[in-house]
C-alpha cells in the first residue's frame, strides 16, 4: 500500500493503471474510519484489480470554521486499518494541492442541492460536489462507492457524474448501522452515552413508517406524521425535517407511486444533527 500525497504523482498512477487496463474502484472519505467507510472499502475491494481510497478532509464543504477545525485526523490510524484491507493506495493530499493558489472554479449542482441538507448547511454540496469532480478526475476511477446514509449527496453525486460525463459508475452501499440501528456516523462520537442510545429512536421511527407503507399506506403525509410522532416520543430528539422525496431527482412526492421514494431525516440531539433515511419501492 502507498500513500500518495501529490496529485502529480497520483495523475501518473491512474495514466498507467489506465494503460495496463486494470479496473480501478475509488472510496472517498474524509478520514476518521469506521464501520460504515469499511463496509464501502470491502465492497469496493472485491468489484476492481486495484482499490484507491482518499482521505482529505475537504474544507469547502464546510460552512462552519470550528467543524473544520475539530474534524478527527488521524492518518496513521486511518492507514493501518486501510491496510488490513488490502488497499492499494491511499490519496491523502493537502489542501493546497486540492486547491492551490489562486483557485477559483467550483461546481455548482442545481435543483438537488436546494433543499434539506442543502437548506440548512449553505454550500455544503457545493464543496462537495467540487471536490468530488477533482479527486474524479485526478483518479479517474471505474467505480466510486459512496453510502447510503448521505442519500442526498448520493444523488448529488450521481447527477455530476451524469452532467459532466464521468466514466464512472456509482455505486450506493446500504447504511451500517450500530447494534442499536443507529446509522454510523463520525459524529456518532460526539453523542453522550445516554444520547447514542436514545438516537436509535430515529431508524425505529422511519421503520415504523416503512411498515405502514408496506401495510399499503401511499400518503406522504401520513408516513411523515408517523416518523414525527414517534420521535417526539424522545425528549432527547429534536426535529429538524422529515422529508419523503423522490430517490432521484429529491423532488417532494404527497402520494407515493412506483418509483423508489426516500424518507430522510434529520434530528438532532444536543448540537449534534443526524441525518437517516429509508428506501420505499426498492429496485435493486
Ligand atoms: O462523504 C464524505 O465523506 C465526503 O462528503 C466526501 C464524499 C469524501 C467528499 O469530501
Amino acid at each position: 500500500m502507498e500513500i500518495i500525497n501529490r496529485r502529480q504523482r497520483m495523475f501518473s498512477i491512474s495514466r498507467k493503471l489506465r494503460r495496463e487496463a486494470k479496473t480501478v474502484a475509488f472510496v472517498p472519505t474524509m478520514g476518521a474510519l469506521h464501520a460504515g467507510h469499511l463496509k464501502l472499502v470491502e465492497e469496493a475491494r472485491q468489484r476492481c484489480d486495484i482499490l484507491i481510497v482518499s482521505i482529505f478532509v475537504n474544507p469547502t464543504q464546510f460552512n462552519d470554521k470550528g467543524d473544520l477545525e475539530k474534524y478527527p485526523r488521524d492518518l496513521t490510524a486511518d492507514a493501518a486499518m486501510l491496510a488490513e484491507y488490502d488497499v492499494d493506495y491511499i490519496f491523502a493530499p493537502d489542501a493546497d494541492e486540492i486547491y492551490p493558489a489562486g483557485f477559483s472554479t467550483y461546481v455548482d449542482v442545481e435543483g438537488v442541492t436546494t433543499t434539506l441538507e442543502g437548506g440548512s448547511r449553505p454550500g455544503h454540496f457545493r464543496g462537495v460536489a467540487t471536490v468530488v469532480t477533482i479527486l474524479f478526475n485526478t483518479v479517474r476511477p471505474d467505480l466510486a462507492f459512496f453510502g447510503q446514509k448521505d442519500a442526498q449527496q448520493v444523488a448529488v453525486i450521481k447527477r455530476l457524474t451524469y452532467d459532466l460525463g464521468f466514466e464512472t459508475e456509482i455505486v450506493v452501499v446500504p447504511t451500517v448501522r450500530e447494534e442499536s440501528g443507529l446509522a454510523m456516523s463520525s459524529r456518532n462520537e460526539r453523542l453522550s452515552p445516554e444520547e447514542r442510545e436514545k438516537a436509535a429512536v430515529i431508524i425505529d421511527a422511519l421503520r415504523e413508517a416503512k411498515t405502514a407503507f408496506k401495510k399499503g399506506e401511499r400518503n406522504a403525509a401520513d408516513l411523515a406524521q408517523i416518523v414525527k410522532d414517534r420521535i417526539a416520543t424522545e425528549v432527547m430528539a429534536n426535529l429538524d425535517y422529515v422529508a419523503i422525496v423522490d430517490r432521484d431527482s429529491l423532488q417532494t412526492i404527497e402520494k407515493i407511486g412506483d418509483e423508489e421514494a426516500l424518507i430522510l431525516i434529520a434530528v438532532k440531539f444536543g448540537p449534534v444533527r443526524l441525518i437517516d433515511n429509508v428506501i420505499l419501492n426498492r429496485k435493486q
